[in-house]
């Protein structure tokens, strides 16, 4: 099976980068990524209750549209977890831009085999829509954690059976996930690869997304990331649903310093460190400006004294 010919991946991205001010970040086979994106996870959105999956789908489908139709944000973030595919996939229609004038990302849950793991990704372009594209891609799909969860608790939160919903499936499992992340690229229907959390079966993934903001900020990682050449991108880089970091003392100084908003200069400092960011609202002015980073610069001190806001005291991911 590994032995199908290796698609030429289209070169696409250098239109979707020129036509926009966002920057973007080079990752392997010639991909760009935006360094800004836009998440569709239920918690970015205050309205929903937990496990409130429709509210999440509503929402999604108006954040995202306005993001790429009235924005000009490019990138969106989406995930099984978050069920907001089908959404993201008709707003990009609705949006009026090209396929190639958008890059998405998606998440298939774990450690789940090869098998599940091809199976996953061809739903993930159905449930996007682009099989009504000539060539049907994803832009990225990452391995949304580096473990599974126990198929009985797939949706399921709280039950005693549930409360550890999370297990490790072994070795072999974790690297043939992988090889099927590898065949999918191969055969072209994904045009790059990465994870959320690193670990030491992934070959070279291309991106690896982690909860990155001024309290919560894994350096070590980072600087690995940086000598393998693994684009880092944050998740929750506005420290969150409560986005605490966003009345900071010390952030607010700068911000007043620029003229800016304290929202602008957190994801400013994660842009400065070449970290790119996947903020998460579905408020329209906020949207805009949470693009507009490109016209201040901090200072050395002022990105040092935001990292050392830093306390790394839980999780290192949820
Ligand atoms: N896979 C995972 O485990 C995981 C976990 C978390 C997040 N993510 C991804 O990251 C995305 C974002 O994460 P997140 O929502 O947790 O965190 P976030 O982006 O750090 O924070 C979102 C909060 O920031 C507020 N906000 C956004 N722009 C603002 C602005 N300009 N001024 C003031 N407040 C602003 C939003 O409120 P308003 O509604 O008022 O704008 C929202 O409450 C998710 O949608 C998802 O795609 C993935
Ligand atoms: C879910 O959210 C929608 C609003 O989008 C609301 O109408 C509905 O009642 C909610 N469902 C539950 C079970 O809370
Ligand atoms: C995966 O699918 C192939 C057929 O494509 C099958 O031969 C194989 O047994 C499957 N593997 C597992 C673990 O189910
Ligand atoms: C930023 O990260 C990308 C992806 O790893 C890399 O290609 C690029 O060289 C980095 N840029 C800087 C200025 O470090
Ligand atoms: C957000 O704030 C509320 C109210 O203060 C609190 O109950 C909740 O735990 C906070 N959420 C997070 C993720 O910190
Ligand atoms: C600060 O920014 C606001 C709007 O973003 C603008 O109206 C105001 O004129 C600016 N003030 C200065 C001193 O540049």
């Amino acid at each position: 099976m590994l032995r199908l010919c290796w698609l030429m991946l289209p070169a696409i991205a250098a239109k979707l980068c020129s036509n926009s001010s966002i920057p973007c970040v080079q990752l392997p086979h010639g991909v760009q990524m935006p360094m800004v994106a836009l998440g569709s996870w239920r918690g970015s959105y205050k309205d929903c209750a937990d496990n409130n999956y429709s509210c999440a789908q509503e929402h999604a489908r108006q954040a995202v549209q306005s993001w790429l139709q009235s924005v000009g944000g490019t990138h969106v973030d989406t995930a099984n977890d978050y069920r907001t595919q089908v959404q993201v996939g008709e707003a990009l229609k609705a949006s009026g831009l090209a396929r190639e004038e958008a890059f998405v990302t998606t998440k298939c849950p774990g450690a789940i085999g090869f098998n599940a793991t091809l199976q996953c990704i061809e739903d993930n372009i159905q449930m996007l829509g682009f099989y009504s594209e000539e060539k049907p891609y994803i832009d990225l799909v990452l391995v949304h954690f580096p473990f599974a969860i126990k198929p009985e608790c797939n949706g399921v939160t709280g039950g005693s059976e549930c409360e550890a919903p999370y297990y490790d499936p072994g070795s072999e499992v974790h690297r043939e996930t992988w090889a099927a992340m590898e065949f999918a690229l191969r055969m072209g229907r994904v045009r790059a690869v990465g994870l959320m959390e690193i670990s030491d079966f992934a070959e070279k993934p291309a991106v690896n997304q982690v909860e990155w903001h001024p309290y919560h900020h894994d350096d070590q990682l980072k600087a690995f990331c940086d000598a393998h050449g693994i684009a880092v991108e944050a998740w929750s880089p506005l420290s969150g649903q409560n986005a605490s970091a966003l009345s900071d003392p010390t952030v607010k100084e700068v911000a007043a310093k620029y003229n800016v908003s304290t929202a602008q200069v957190v994801l400013r400092w994660s842009l400065q460190q070449n970290v790119s960011v996947v903020v998460g609202t579905e408020k329209v002015d906020h949207m805009k400006t949470d693009l507009e980073l490109f016209s201040f610069q901090l200072t050395a001190s002022e990105m040092q004294s935001i990292s050392k806001l830093r306390s790394l005291s839980g999780q290192i991911f949820v």
